[in-house]
């Protein structure tokens, strides 16, 4: 796979976990998301966003498994910047534009960074354990595709609406 390629691969939860690796699952039975145009908010910067945030949550993934460490931990600082730094865009949007959603949305966002902090803590505390591995997939993985998918989306069908000319009226 080309290291470019915006991509978040969701696999299902390991049952017995005994090794710190498991047979990746592959598209047959993990959930592939894929960055594509359908997932565009209307906003360059916030869709080149997104897509640098699937590739690097990936590679958190990726490192994670094979156990590096430095890389992980590297990985999940730089997302916890970037998190922020994005969040506030789509904040600066959402108000720019008067969304109706924008308080719901931001507590989505808090949420995320909450799970940031929770597994930083958790891998500074215990290592890198499997239940770490599992929390990435659940809270982080899982937290991104409907985020992007449905609040992201929303808040991009309304900026399109609300910075689209306005239809001449009569006369
Ligand atoms: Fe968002
Ligand atoms: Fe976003």
């Amino acid at each position: 796979m080309s290291p470019h390629r915006p991509t978040v691969r969701v696999f299902p939860a390991p049952s017995g976990l005994t090794s710190p690796r498991w047979p990746r699952a592959g598209a047959e039975d993990g959930v592939a998301l894929q960055w594509t145009s359908t997932l565009s908010v209307g906003d360059e910067a916030i869709d080149a966003q997104h897509r640098e945030l699937f590739v690097r949550v990936d590679r958190l993934h990726d490192a994670m498994l094979r156990r590096e460490r430095a890389e992980a931990l590297r990985l999940l600082a730089f997302l916890r910047d970037y998190a922020v730094d994005h969040f506030e865009a789509e904040e600066r949007l959402m108000a720019e534009t008067g969304y109706p959603e924008a308080a719901h949305h931001a507590r989505e966002h808090e949420a995320f960074r909450a799970a940031l902090r929770g597994l930083q803590d958790h891998f500074e505390e215990r290592g890198l354990t499997a239940a770490l591995v599992l929390d990435l997939e659940r809270r982080v993985v899982g937290w991104l595709r409907e985020h992007v998918y449905h609040s992201d989306v929303a808040l991009g069908r309304w900026t399109r609406r609300e910075r689209a000319p306005a239809p001449a009226g009569p006369g």
